[in-house]
C-alpha cells in the first residue's frame, strides 16, 4: 500500500522556500525532504493541482518542479500512484545497516557505537555474584526465562515505574537486540509490514527486515531542541498502512534523543488500538535522563499489548549482555516456543550480576548520568567550536548528538573521517529506506577529552569533504590517555 502525503503536511515541512525561482526553490526544498528521509522513499506526493494550493504558487511551477526531481532522480511516476518519492542511485543508498562494534587500529576513535564502558560498580557486583553463584551449582543451569530473582528484581522496576509487572511476564533474554529479533520471531511472518521511526536505530531495521517484514519508515521529527517528538506522521501512517508491529524508541530515542510525552503516548497507544498494533517499544535508554526531568509513564501503561524491551547494556554494561522483555500474560506461550527455537536462556552468573546492579541501582545510575552529561556538553562545545556550521540539539537524556550537516555529505564524510582516525556510522545507517546523508550521529559515550579530540579531527575531515582548505594543522592524530 502506497503512502500518501497530504499537501498540507508537505507545506508545513517544506516551510519558506526560495522563490527566485519559485520552481527551483520549490524541486530543493522537496529534494532535502526526501535525502533527509523525512518524506519517505516510496511515499507518494501530492498531486500537482493539491501542491499548487497548498504552497500558493502556480501550477505551472509545481509541474516544473516535479519535472526536475524526476530528471534528476527524486521522483519516479507510477501508474496509479501518482508521483513516488525516490533516491537516485547512489545517493543516501540504503546501507548495511548492521552496527558492528570492532577492533580498531591504534590511535583511532571509534564513534560507531553508542556504548559506554562499564560503570564503576559492575566490578564488584561480579564479585558479588560469585560467592552467589554455588547455591546454583547443584542444577542443571538452564533458566529458559531467566533466574527468578532476577525476574523479580526487574520486574520491581516497572512496578517502581507505575507499571504493575508479575515476575513471570518478564523473559530474560541476551540484549536488547535479542529481544526485538525473539519478539520478531514470535509475531511476524514474511511480507508483514512492519512500521519503524526515520531515524532508527540501525540493527532494529536489520533485526525486521531479515524477518521478511516489509518495512515502512516514518519521519518522527524532534522539536528544535530534541526534546520530545512529532507524532502527528506517526499516527496518520499507522492509520494508513495498518502495520502489524510498530518498533519504537519513546524514552529517548537512538539517535535524535527525543523523548515522547504522555499525551502523545496517549495518542499513539489510541493509533496502534485502533489498527490493531503490537508496539515493539525499545527501552534501552530509559534509565538515562541527564536533566533531572521527570518521566513520563512507561509505554506499555498506555498500550496493555505493547512488548517492552529493556537491557543492562547502556545504564551498566554491554558485555554482560543481558535484557528482557515485558509481556502481555497472553503472549507468554508464544514466546516461549519463539525463544526456544532460538537459545535456551541467559548465563547464571551475568544475571546474578544484574541482581546486584539493580539493587543499587539509584547510586550507580547517578554516577553513570553525571559522566554522561560531562560528555555530552563537552561534545557540544567542541561541536559548537570545531564545527559552528552543524547544528545539533542538546538532548535531555540518552547517549547520542544527531548533527544536521548543511550539505547532504554524511557518507562522503566518513571515509575522510577515517583518514583523520575516526571510525563513523553515517546518517543513511539510521534510515530504513534510505535518506538521511545530511546528518551524522555522535555518540558520547567516551570521555569528554576523547570526544573532544575526536569531534577536531571531525572538523578537519568535514573541511577535507567539502574542499575546504582551511584545515587544522594536526599532523599524525595522537589521543591522550
Ligand atoms: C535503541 C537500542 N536498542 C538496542 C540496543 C542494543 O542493546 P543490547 O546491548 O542490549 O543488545 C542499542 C544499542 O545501542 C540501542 O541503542
Amino acid at each position: 500500500m502506497t503512502r500518501v502525503l497530504a499537501a498540507s503536511r508537505i507545506a508545513t515541512l517544506l516551510g519558506s522556500f526560495d522563490r527566485d525561482p519559485a520552481y527551483k526553490g520549490l524541486a530543493e526544498g522537496l529534494r532535502v525532504l526526501i535525502t533527509d528521509g523525512r518524506v519517505p522513499v516510496g511515499a507518494r506526493l501530492p498531486s500537482e493541482r493539491e501542491l499548487t494550493e497548498a504552497v500558493a504558487v502556480s501550477r505551472t511551477t509545481v509541474t516544473r518542479a516535479y519535472a526536475e526531481l524526476r530528471d534528476h532522480g527524486f521522483l519516479v511516476s507510477r501508474q496509479g500512484s501518482g508521483s513516488v518519492a525516490s533516491l537516485p542511485a547512489n545517493r543516501g543508498h540504503l546501507v548495511d545497516h548492521v552496527l558492528h562494534p570492532g577492533t580498531l587500529d591504534e590511535g583511532q576513535i571509534d564513534l560507531t557505537v553508542a556504548a559506554p564502558a562499564p560503570g564503576p560498580g559492575v566490578l564488584a557486583a561480579y564479585e558479588r555474584a560469585t560467592e552467589q553463584l554455588p547455591a546454583y551449582l547443584a542444577g542443571s543451569g538452564y533458566f529458559p526465562c531467566g533466574l527468578r530473582v532476577f525476574r523479580e528484581a526487574v520486574a520491581a522496576t516497572y512496578d517502581a515505574r507505575g507499571l504493575p509487572t508479575d515476575p513471570e511476564q518478564i523473559m530474560v533474554v541476551p540484549g536488547a537486540q535479542a529481544g526485538v529479533a525473539i519478539t520478531a520471531r514470535a509475531l511476524l511472518s514474511i511480507g508483514d509490514r512492519a512500521l519503524v521511526e526515520s531515524p532508527t536505530y540501525p540493527n532494529a531495521i536489520a533485526t525486521l527486515t531479515h524477518s521478511g517484514a516489509r518495512l515502512v519508515g516514518v519521519d518522527v521529527p524532534p522539536d528544535a531542541a530534541a526534546r520530545t517528538p512529532d507524532v502527528d506522521g506517526l499516527v496518520t501512517t499507522l492509520g494508513q498502512v495498518a502495520p502489524r508491529v510498530a518498533y519504537l524508541i519513546p524514552d529517548f530515542h537512538n539517535p535524535t534523543g527525543a523523548l515522547m510525552t504522555d499525551e502523545h503516548r496517549v495518542q499513539v497507544a489510541r493509533a496502534l488500538k485502533r489498527t490493531r498494533t503490537t508496539a515493539i517499544v525499545d527501552e534501552s535508554m530509559v534509565a538515562l535522563a541527564l536533566d533531572g526531568q521527570q518521566m513520563p509513564a512507561p509505554f506499555a501503561s498506555y498500550s496493555p499489548t505493547a512488548i517492552s524491551v529493556g537491557s543492562l547494556s547502556k545504564p551498566f554494561w554491554g558485555g554482560l549482555r543481558l535484557g528482557w522483555l515485558r509481556l502481555p500474560h497472553d503472549r507468554l506461550d508464544a514466546f516461549f516456543r519463539a525463544r526456544l527455537s532460538l537459545d535456551l536462556g541467559c548465563p547464571v552468573l551475568e544475571q546474578l550480576v544484574g541482581v546486584n546492579l539493580l539493587e543499587d541501582s539509584e547510586h550507580l545510575l547517578e554516577h553513570r548520568r553525571a559522566q554522561l552529561r560531562t560528555s555530552r556538553d563537552g561534545a557540544l562545545r567542541a561541536v559548537a567550536t570545531h564545527l559552528p556550521e552543524w547544528q545539533v540539539a542538546r538532548p535531555s537524556g540518552g547517549l547520542n548528538l544527531w548533527c544536521e550537516l548543511p550539505r547532504a555529505l554524511s557518507s562522503a564524510l566518513v571515509p575522510h573521517a577515517v583518514g583523520h582516525g575516526v571510525r563513523l556510522a553515517p546518517g543513511p545507517a539510521f534510515a530504513p529506506e534510505g535518506g538521511l546523508d545530511r546528518f551524522v550521529r555522535i555518540p558520547y559515550t567516551q570521555p569528554h577529552h576523547v570526544l573532544t579530540e575526536a569531534i577536531a579531527r571531525l572538523a578537519d575531515a568535514w573541511r577535507e569533504a567539502i574542499g575546504d582548505p582551511g584545515q587544522r594543522q594536526s599532523g599524525t592524530p595522537t589521543l591522550v590517555a
